[in-house]
């Protein structure tokens, strides 16, 4: 199932209805249980344009938008407790430059500084990793470093990718630690994981190559990506001041809805798992 499926965020938005977390789980609260035999585009609470959006969507037969549906009638059906949008979400920001004054360190600090009530941030780099080398491997094992971002990454709900770009692409170091960790359990750590994908670049276009880049990698290792929001901080230099404190209010804006879309999509698919596991 695609993950931009999971946007109650949007569908909120398209409803004209508030869409933060606390919003849509507030909404959910006071609205349920549904009845059964009550369609979502009857119930009492929409407004007509409101109920005319959901019958439209469903006569216009638009996957997207009814998987969206379907899971806000599931979620307000429901009697209580599966749905807790105020659940708090610990997310592992992982920032792939070992530069001690890294741009995208710096934005993997702004996320933790800027992230929404109930998300807490977690800062991890790629120090003391070493390059992957098979022989390394047979005869030592796996690097204790490698072990530990493990553990972190297992601990946390969701994992953030912080990603510089090199020559338009994903940068080697950042890879190489990837590889690494594909090397230890690639599906505990990997597979279904909710992951999102932000960076920072001093060029013009802000990680818009090496984000791309990352795409066939997560594919291959089976993440569960965010897609319904996207930032690329260009100009990096311009952006943070030399503490490396994100001065730019514009990115301020633009980190701070992607992370409140990002912490619905944590909570939706956190949702759609209890669900499939009770049924
Ligand atoms: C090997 C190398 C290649 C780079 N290639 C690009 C590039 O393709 N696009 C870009 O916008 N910046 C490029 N840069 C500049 C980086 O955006 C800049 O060094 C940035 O500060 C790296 O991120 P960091 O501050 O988190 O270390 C490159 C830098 C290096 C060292």
């Amino acid at each position: 199932m695609s993950d931009s499926l999971f946007r109650f965020h949007d569908l909120f938005a398209q409803l004209g209805l508030p869409n933060t977390p606390e919003a849509i789980a507030s909404f959910l609260e006071q609205h349920r249980p549904l009845p059964n035999d009550v369609l979502l585009a009857d119930a009492p609470f929409w407004s007509e344009s409101q109920a005319e959006f959901i019958r439209e969507k469903r006569l216009q037969d638009s996957p997207e938008w009814i998987q969206i549906i379907d899971q806000l009638s599931e979620a307000l059906r429901q009697t209580s407790g599966v749905v807790n949008l105020s659940t708090p979400c610990r997310v592992l920001a992982l920032s792939g430059s070992l530069r001690h004054t890294s741009y995208n360190t710096a934005l993997a600090q702004a996320a933790q500084t800027l992230a929404p009530q109930g998300m807490a941030i977690e800062v991890a780099t790629l120090h003391g990793i070493p390059l992957y080398d098979g022989d390394l491997e047979s005869k030592e094992g796996i690097p204790a470093a490698v072990l530990a971002l493990k553990e972190k990454i297992l601990n946390a709900d969701a994992l953030l990718l912080v990603t510089p770009e090199y020559n338009n692409g994903v940068p080697g170091v950042f890879k190489n630690s990837i590889d690494w960790l594909s090397r230890t359990d690639s599906k505990a750590i990997f597979s279904g994981r909710i992951t999102g994908l932000i960076g920072a670049s001093m060029g013009g276009f802000g990680t818009v190559s090496s984000q791309a880049a990352w795409l066939p990698i997560l594919k291959m290792l089976g993440v569960s990506l965010y897609s319904g929001g996207s930032l690329l901080v260009s100009r990096a230099q311009n952006s943070f001041d030399e503490q490396g404190k994100l001065q730019d209010e514009n990115i301020q804006k633009m980190l701070t809805t992607y992370l409140q879309g990002f912490q619905t999509f944590v909570h939706a698919s956190h949702m759609v798992r209890t669900q499939e596991k009770s049924n």
